[in-house]
């Protein structure tokens, strides 16, 4: 591991994928597994909040509805929670055996919701990323698409919006601005993909920049 920032290992084999509601991360999360596992290599391919049983528990009180809603900041804890437990029961393990991890949101999600979304302070949210993360992505994919596209994408899916969801357009256009702020301040850890396109283009373009960055990393 080669530090990134102080505090913040980066890792070459840990692979992220961002990006708002209905930016198609299914089809790309797809893609990608399939291009790693093609090289042999083993492939841990997991999600945020989640990827263990108590971390996935924690996602469900999360995104349930029918509960008064948490405080942000109850929020922001409760997602660094989940993450606290995930990196220690499952990424850090695989990162050390020498798997890859590819992973369905991370830490720029908490920036990205809880820092641009719900407006707390992204100082504190960096110091929890050190505390209790300690770990970043060497490769984040970020699909960046219209808010009001993505959110049509996502009308009628299955049994209606979870209780982060069903939050105004508003919230999503903040969500948007700050990964696109994110991505430019860390253009060598970010690329951004036009997620507008068909899912298919999406996904080939993807794989695209997983196997650039993979040439040259
Ligand atoms: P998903 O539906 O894309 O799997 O993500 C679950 C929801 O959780 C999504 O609305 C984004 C939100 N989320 C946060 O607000 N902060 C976080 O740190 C993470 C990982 C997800």
């Amino acid at each position: 591991m080669s530090a990134s920032a102080p505090g913040i290992a980066s890792h070459a084999r840990f692979v992220s994928l961002e990006g708002g509601e209905g930016a198609g991360k299914t089809t790309v999360l797809d893609a990608l597994r399939e291009a790693l596992r093609a090289g042999g290599d083993e492939v841990v391919s997991t999600r945020e909040p989640g990827g263990t049983p108590l971390a996935e528990q924690i996602r469900g009180l999360l995104l349930d509805p029918s509960h008064e809603p948490p405080s942000a900041e109850a929020e922001l804890l409760l997602m660094f929670a989940a993450r606290a437990q995930h990196v220690g029961e499952t990424i850090r393990p695989a990162l050390e055996r020498g798997a890859w991890v590819l992973c369905d949101r991370f830490t720029d999600s908490s920036f990205a919701y809880q820092g641009g979304g719900r407006g707390l302070d992204p100082a504190w949210i960096a110091d929890l990323e050190r505390r209790v993360v300690g770990v970043r992505p060497g490769l984040t994919l970020l699909l960046d698409v219209d808010v009001a596209r993505g959110r049509e994408r996502t009308r009628g899916r299955g049994a209606g919006p979870d209780r982060i969801e069903a939050e105004r357009d508003e919230f999503f256009e903040r969500v948007r601005a700050a990964y696109r702020a994110r991505a430019a301040a860390d253009p060598a850890r970010f690329r951004v993909i036009d997620a507008a396109m068909p899912a298919a283009d999406v996904a080939a373009e993807a794989v695209r920049q997983l196997q650039a960055w993979r040439g040259g990393a």
